[in-house]
Order: C-alpha cells, then sequence, then structure tokens
C-alpha cells in the first residue's frame, strides 16, 4: 500500500518484550498490594476454605508465619479478619482485648508490624451470632447508631492491639466520623482510617463467607451496602461523606466490576484509593484455572493491571503475596 501520508503504526512500539515494557503505561508494585487474612480461634491446623482454592483459615501460629512471608515478599499490607469460638448478639469478642482477632493484631505486629502496615477489618459480622454486620432491632433490621457504638468500640481496641490502620466494613452511616472521634478521644490520633466508602450488596462476596464463616442467618445485606444497580453518583455520595468525616484512604469494593466507580473515586478523590478484589473474583479465576479453562497466572495479572489502570493506588488481593514474589 502506499499512502499519500504516513500511515500511523501504534504497532511500532509493541514490536518486542523489551519496547513493550519500556513503554508500559501500568506498573505493578509489591507495595500497592494488600493481602487479607482470617485467622479462627481454637484451630490445631490451618483450614482450608473450600471455595477459595489456597486460602486457609490460619491458626495463631500460621498466622505469623504467613505475615511473615507476606513482609518477605514485599507486599504492602495484610488486613485480619477473626473468627471467634463464640458468637453473641453483641459481637462481645470483637472489642474483646483478648478476641481472636485482636490477639492475632499484636502477634503480627510484632511479627512484622516495622516491614508493613498491619490491620483490622472494623465489622461485627465474623462476630455476631446471626452474621450481621451491626445490632439488630427487634424487627431484625440493622440499627445504625447502636451498631456506631460498637464499631467506635472495635476500632478503639484494635487500635490498642496494635492495629495500625482500621478499616470500617459495615457500611453504616456515620461510621467513619465516628470511628475517628473515638479513636482520637483514646489517643488514637495516628492511625488512620481506611474507609470501605462504595461497598456493593454483591454475590461477589460468596465465598468469603465461608471464609469467614459470617453468611446472614436471615435477609440480606442490601438495606446497608449500595444497589450495583444504584447510580455512579451515590458511590460518590458516600466517597464525599467518608472524607468529609476524615477517611485517610478510600476504597471500592469488589473490584473487576467496578472499574467505573474506582476511576470516579480516582478523579474525585485527593487521598488513595483502595480497591477490594473480593472472594468471588478470587474463586472464578481459581476454579476456570483449575478446569484447565484458562490461564491462571496471566488472567491473575490482567485483572490487576485493568484495576490499577482504572485508578486504584492500593489492592487488596488474596494473590498478594504470590504476586509480589514475582514482581
Ligand atoms: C464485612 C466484609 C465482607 C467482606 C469484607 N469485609 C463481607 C460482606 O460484606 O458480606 C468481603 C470480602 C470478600 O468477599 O473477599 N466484614
Amino acid at each position: 500500500m502506499s499512502a499519500q501520508f504516513p500511515v500511523a503504526r501504534p504497532r511500532r512500539l509493541r514490536r518486542s518484550p523489551a519496547m513493550r515494557r519500556m513503554v508500559s503505561g501500568t506498573r505493578l508494585h509489591a507495595a500497592d498490594l494488600i493481602l487479607p487474612m482470617f485467622v479462627k480461634e481454637g484451630l490445631d491446623e490451618p483450614q482450608p476454605v473450600a471455595s477459595m482454592p489456597g486460602v486457609v483459615q490460619h491458626t495463631r501460629d500460621s498466622l505469623r508465619k504467613a505475615a511473615h512471608d507476606a513482609a518477605e515478599a514485599g507486599v504492602g499490607g495484610l488486613i485480619l479478619f477473626g473468627i471467634p469460638a463464640v458468637k453473641d448478639a453483641r459481637g462481645s469478642a470483637a472489642d474483646d482485648p483478648d478476641g481472636v482477632l485482636n490477639r492475632a493484631l499484636r502477634d503480627v505486629v510484632a511479627e512484622v508490624g516495622d516491614a508493613l502496615v498491619v490491620m483490622a477489618d472494623t465489622c461485627l459480622d465474623e462476630f455476631t451470632d446471626n452474621g450481621h454486620c451491626g445490632i439488630l432491632t427487634p424487627s431484625g433490621d440493622v440499627d445504625n447508631d447502636a451498631t456506631l457504638e460498637r464499631y467506635a468500640a472495635i476500632a478503639v481496641a484494635q487500635a490498642e492491639a496494635g492495629s495500625q490502620m482500621v478499616a470500617p466494613s459495615g457500611m453504616m452511616d456515620g461510621q467513619v466520623g465516628v470511628i475517628r472521634a473515638a479513636l482520637d478521644g483514646a489517643g488514637h490520633a495516628n492511625v488512620p482510617i481506611l474507609a470501605y466508602s462504595a461497598k456493593y450488596a454483591s454475590a461477589f462476596f460468596g465465598p468469603f463467607r465461608d471464609a469467614a464463616e459470617c453468611a446472614p442467618q436471615f435477609g440480606d445485606r442490601s438495606t446497608h451496602q449500595q444497589d450495583p444497580a444504584g447510580p455512579l453518583e451515590e458511590a460518590l455520595r458516600e466517597l464525599r461523606l467518608d472524607l468529609a468525616e476524615g477517611a485517610d484512604a478510600v476504597m471500592v469494593k469488589p473490584a473487576l466490576a467496578y472499574l467505573d466507580v474506582i476511576s470516579a473515586f480516582r478523579a474525585e478523590s485527593d487521598v488513595p484509593v483502595a480497591a477490594y478484589q473480593v472472594s468471588g473474583e478470587y474463586a472464578m479465576v481459581e476454579a476456570a484455572a483449575a478446569n484447565g479453562w484458562v490461564d491462571r497466572e496471566r488472567m491473575i495479572m490482567e485483572s490487576l493491571v485493568a484495576i490499577k489502570r482504572a485508578g486504584a493506588d492500593l489492592i487488596l488481593t488474596y494473590w498478594a503475596t504470590e504476586v509480589a514474589r514475582g514482581l
């Protein structure tokens, strides 16, 4: 073909691995990755999670070891979830200094707390006997303001246990402000809040409920988590409220199905934006790969790069240690 003007040839920059590497716009770094971990009270052996092959519920010891491995791989942070032996309507184990999560925080901070950021999920669903994220009214609704008091106490207990950041995930109105005030009042003004700001009532959380043993015993979370079909403005409203209440970093969750929300957060937010690649996103890839239907490693990297390109500064992913090792 003889063109009258030079043909545009974007392919020139794709010709070799070195060329592609040099011009790649999206680079993952191990420090961007945050590993979610589960610790269960009373276990003798780590317990595999059936719907998340490769993920376990840890014992106190195996948690320490896995935290050490993550730190050695250069992972940026850990977020811990605890499963207590005894659950009740108030989720009493969540703010008990000797509760499973608070003990685990102390263990892990002692082990790796200088090498990466150790944080706690601040919620009640792992701790309540009904699996809900808060205190219930007699009719079974989640009572927003009664739940806020519990979140405040839990965040303070987590900070006292050494948590270097707290991450409220319950989607109660006002949770960031109440937790900020409680932390400040208890002498923890330096503990930042990573707010789960846009969190959807998502089917992608399915496998997590096995891992954290927190499936609601009745009903669901759609009176507090966002409707997946809700407008983008609703997510932005949650973002603005959390920033006004003092969020130090904000999160979108799940990740891959909500790249538009991540990108809108990046445009609007003046604090770091995190995205949570959740249990169902993990399980989909692992299940398809186990069947030989997809290239597991390429799919993992492609999904992480897409989440980063959409605007996430930080990514919570169950593959954090494995991916960090390969970077
Ligand atoms: C609530 C919480 C959930 C997840 C993180 N924090 C469950 C829920 O809201 O139902 C889900 C994480 C995942 O699916 O990987 N404590």
